[in-house]
């Protein structure tokens, strides 16, 4: 078995983009509880109360819905630099920018799918305007529409699932949880972390063989209980909801899945206390006969889940 490094300490930030950003900031912050924290030319920084650095959502214009910058903080500036190596020696070259709000330099590098990332370690803390009553939570519990802890994980779209699992598992050195395996023995998705949660970043076989897309952005909420007021909090204010609340059978995450105004997927989403704590942890393999049988309680997997990715394309499978 190869050494588990942590070199990831885990997925700090992402960047959508939205035609509809006022509508999307709106989203984030009256109905799912993130604050606004900056605002610069054509973005938006939201920031969910538990997170301790300056930004969770980066929300900038653009004319199609999608996915820009994911940032993924390393363990320390010895661990960037032997992921920055890493990179380097597996041909998979960036560059060092200077790091955004309240981010040290960055390395910016892309998955092999063409999904951007930034890594770095040097970080500012966010602090608040309003001392929260407990000096251990960053920011004040909002009280306010689904009251979204913190982000979870990232779901892309993926041409090449093999590909990104081994630049995964090679240059993120993120661990397989695990996956679904196609009757030809190719993996179909792949579920890796990085943390002690059992997933962190996953990537899912674009049907149309388009490259760079989102599948979702997942946020934690507390309980199972706040996933169903949320959905409340989404119908009442004409939020689309595509499918859930359920309990998925893979990671058994109890879900809510909205489309924002902008369009994007955003998963609602608790795990209950489940943890993957061993180091030597043997992957799950899940067939397509045992997706057939539907989510843990049986719901069927919405046929929008395997079409609706952002920015959208062309409908019609790939050739
Ligand atoms: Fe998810």
């Amino acid at each position: 078995m190869t050494e588990r490094l942590r070199d990831l300490a885990h997925v700090s930030a992402v960047e959508l983009y939205t035609a509809k950003p006022e509508e999307t900031v709106d989203f984030f912050v009256r109905l799912m509880g993130l604050s606004e924290v900056r605002r610069e030319q054509n973005s938006v920084y939201v920031h969910a109360f538990d997170d301790y650095e300056k930004f969770t959502v980066r929300i900038t214009e653009r004319d199609l819905p999608g996915i820009g910058l994911t940032w993924l903080r390393c363990s320390s500036a010895e661990a960037l630099a032997r992921r920055v190596d890493a990179l380097e020696q597996a041909g998979m070259s960036g560059k060092w920018v200077d790091g955004d709000y309240g981010m040290g330099e960055t390395y910016l590098c892309t998955d092999p799918d063409g999904h951007e990332l930034g890594l770095y370690f040097e970080t500012e803390w966010f602090e608040a305007e309003k001392k929260p009553a407990l000096k251990n939570q960053a920011d004040r519990f909002p009280g306010r529409g689904a009251n979204l802890r913190r982000l979870d994980h990232v779901n892309y779209l993926a041409a090449d699932v093999a590909a990104v699992g081994e630049f995964a598992a090679g240059q993120l050195c993120a661990q397989l949880t695990e996956q679904i395996v196609k009757d030809d023995g190719s993996p179909a998705a792949v579920w890796y972390h990085v943390t002690d949660k059992s997933y962190d970043l996953v990537w899912t076989e674009d049907w149309t063989g388009s490259r760079g897309r989102l599948h979702h952005v997942a946020f934690a909420a507390d309980q199972r209980d706040d996933i169903l007021k949320a959905a409340d909090v989404c119908l009442e204010n004409g939020i689309f909801i595509e499918t859930g609340p359920h309990k998925h059978a893979i990671q058994q995450t109890f879900f809510l899945y909205v489309y924002e105004p902008g369009g994007n997927r955003i998963e609602l989403a608790n795990a209950g206390a489940r943890l993957v704590l061993a180091p030597d942890w043997r992957p799950i393999s899940w067939t397509p006969e045992e997706r057939a049988r539907g989510q843990a309680w049986g719901l069927r997997t919405i046929e929008s889940f395997h079409t609706h990715g952002t920015p959208p394309v062309p409908a019609g499978p790939k050739a």
